[in-house]
């Protein structure tokens, strides 16, 4: 595939569940007193969701970088400069290692102090900030309030008061509201939709497999060329040949005996997105 065609290749998921899960999130935003948007650090500004920056207007806002472990660390440390420059509340973390759940409450209730104080100038005992976790799919929602209920005090269970009732997780001075995965209609601008697939937050089944793993492998190559190269000791000249080597090796083959590349770019894109290819970013693919 020529790098023209490369970067006319569009993905977009934005199915009628996703919709719907925007309007409940702004029906349900006024309860909430703080959001924490859910990014990945492998792609911090593609995992950005535009609809989110619409709604933290008079809310403490926290972005949460998850799966750092598999991020490239030079990006990092870039990433972090440009948001502390940038004067946003940030924490890259790994959310499956449980060591992470101090840094993030500290971080939560540093964000939170103005709302705290707040409370405490008013003579009044500070009552639990209320947070609503948002993200786009698959960036680790789940398993921030997984990792956050499961201290001592957590407990999962209906917060009434509410026109509906609502599945909150205490938590030691904060309430957390888990919310559905959301996207935007519109990923192409800046190749968001490939980036995002490239890191596993697209539903599989509606991805153009070898286109992708074709842009995955030019990529890799460009940027990340000794990763590639160390886990699958393949010289790499174009895609095309790349794949073909790949499945030889691996000796993927159909039953007429043929070459099975699609198994060979599944398995690619599935190393690529569980980090076993190394330690990425996606954010500048087209640059
Ligand atoms: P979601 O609610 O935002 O959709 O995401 P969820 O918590 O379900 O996490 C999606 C996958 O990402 C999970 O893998 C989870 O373990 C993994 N994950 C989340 N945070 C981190 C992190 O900081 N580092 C790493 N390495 N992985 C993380 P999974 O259960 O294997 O699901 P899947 O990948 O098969 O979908």
């Amino acid at each position: 595939m020529s790098n023209e065609n490369r970067q006319n290749t569009t993905i977009n998921w934005f199915p009628g569940h996703m919709a719907k899960a925007i309007r409940e999130i702004k029906e349900k935003i006024n309860l909430v007193d703080m959001i924490i948007e859910v990014c990945d650090s492998r792609a911090p500004y593609a995992s950005l969701n535009p609809i989110v920056s619409t709604l933290t207007a008079n809310k403490f806002y926290l972005r949460v970088l998850s799966k750092v472990d598999m991020a490239d660390e030079k990006m990092v440390l870039i990433n972090k400069q440009e948001f502390e420059k940038q004067g946003i509340a940030h924490i890259f973390v790994d959310l499956n290692k449980k060591e992470s759940v101090k840094p993030i409450v500290n971080k939560i209730k540093e964000v939170a102090k103005p709302f705290i104080l707040k409370d405490i100038k008013r003579g009044l005992k500070p009552r639990n900030i209320r947070v609503m976790i948002i993200g786009i799919p698959n960036v680790g929602k789940s398993t921030l309030i997984n990792l956050l209920a499961k201290r001592k005090s957590a407990q999962v269970g209906n917060m009434p008061g509410f026109t509906k009732a609502q599945k909150w997780v205490h938590g030691e001075g904060y309430d957390l509201l888990d919310t559905p995965g959301i996207l935007w209609p519109n990923l192409s601008e800046n190749q968001v939709g490939v980036k995002l697939a490239l890191i596993g937050c697209i539903k599989e089944e509606i991805l153009p497999t070898l286109e992708l793993t074709s842009i995955a492998l030019n990529f890799l190559s460009a940027k990340y060329s000794d990763l590639l190269y160390n886990k699958y000791g393949i010289e790499y000249i174009d895609a095309q040949q790349y794949l073909n080597s790949f499945a030889l090796k691996k000796a993927h083959l159909l039953k007429n005996g043929e070459l099975d590349i699609k198994r060979s770019a599944l398995l690619i894109l599935n190393d690529l997105k569980n980090g076993k290819i190394g330690k990425i970013n996606v954010d500048n693919l087209e640059g």
